[in-house]
């Protein structure tokens, strides 16, 4: 069988702080196909970010990654700088939650779009320009050419997360990584910029590993499903699986956290306790002390992720009691 676009093994990221080791990422696999779209999902500090960090070769200098990351068959993690640049460029992209941040505010966007197209693609300027432009085109900007010119705080913040899209796609990278690309947006851009991220995935055929909380986004946009608690996969699989029985508690106090689309709040249920402290993850399941079917074992053995029909999941209890 051919080697999967993406394929991550083990991978462990840790922290070195005053306080001790922070375990951000603990033993994480997972894969994706060309041209697939697998979501990861978890709340707040379940290690989304550093995980796709770890992929890029963006970790902080106190940071540290190991196990395995293989692009097409190849080990990235930890290559020398020059050589993940190439494949940032060329394989790999990423879309962060705040384009400010990864937009030059005193350069004009068809710049820096220009520039990119001129390193990495040997582009002449005027070659570089057309090309940004038609790619601006492509994310629904209108007026692209006229655009060139322009200031990023010269566009709204749905524009602006376009113009990161469109910029993370010119070099028609096989994978795109959004990390909670639309967090920022009011709810009616966000379904924009989704659509719109659907629409050039399947144009450029290029696969997406999108990172959220929002599991309504999850649901419409990925065929596949990782849920993060703690560093460590809980359960993964088909999407369509796991929101239909999800087999994991984590999961299903995840989709019970949902908003219910019939507007009717007063159900929505939010997981008792808080997420754990990674600098002190307990010797059992990271989720025990929040878990509503919590035993003996869950706070002494921390499960592995065993095959369940068509998912996998790290747990002890019982699937009937989960559903
Ligand atoms: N440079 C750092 N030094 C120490 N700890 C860090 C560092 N960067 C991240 N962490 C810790 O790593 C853990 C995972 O963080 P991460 O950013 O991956 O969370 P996340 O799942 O993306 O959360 P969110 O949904 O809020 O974006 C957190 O506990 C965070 O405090
Ligand atoms: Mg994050």
């Amino acid at each position: 069988m051919a080697d999967p676009l993406l394929q991550v093994t083990d991978l462990r990221v840790t922290f070195e702080t005053n306080d001790g080791p922070v375990q951000a990422v603990n033993g994480l696999s997972m894969s994706l196909e060309a041209g697939g779209t697998l979501a990861v999902v978890g709340e707040s500090g379940s290690g989304k970010s550093q995980m796709a960090f770890a992929i890029m070769g963006l970790l902080a200098r106190n940071g540290r990654a190991e196990g395995s990351v293989r692009l097409e068959g190849r080990e990235v993690l930890n290559l020398p700088s020059a050589e993940l640049n190439r494949i940032r460029a060329q394989s790999i992209a990423m879309v962060f939650q705040d384009p400010m941040t990864s937009l030059n505010p005193y350069m004009r966007v068809g710049t820096q779009m220009a520039e990119v197209l001129e390193l990495h693609k040997g582009l002449s300027r005027r070659d570089a320009l057309a090309e940004s432009a038609r790619m601006l085109d492509a994310v629904r900007i209108p007026d692209a050419r006229g655009r060139l010119s322009q200031y990023p705080h010269e566009f709204s913040g749905g524009m602006r997360q376009r113009v990161m899209i469109a910029m993370a796609l010119l070099c028609r990278p096989k994978l795109l990584i959004a990390d909670e690309p639309t967090t920022a947006l009011d709810v009616t851009v966000q379904a924009q910029i989704m659509d719109l991220l659907e629409d050039v995935r399947t144009e450029f055929g290029t696969a997406l590993l999108l990172i959220t909380h929002d599991m309504a986004l999850v649901a419409e946009s990925c065929d596949r499903t990782v849920v993060m608690y703690g560093g460590r996969v809980m359960e993964q699989g088909p999407t369509r699986a796991l929101f239909e029985a999800p087999s994991h508690p984590y999961t299903a106090g995840l989709l019970s956290a949902v908003p219910r689309l019939d507007g009717d709040d007063s159900e929505l249920a939010v997981i008792p306790g808080d997420p754990p402290d990674m600098s002190r993850l307990p010797p059992g399941c990271p989720f025990a002390p929040r878990c509503p079917l919590v035993m003996e074992t869950c706070r002494e053995v921390r499960p592995v992720l065993e095959e369940l029909g068509d998912v996998r999941r790290a747990c002890h209890a019982e699937p009937r009691a989960v559903a």
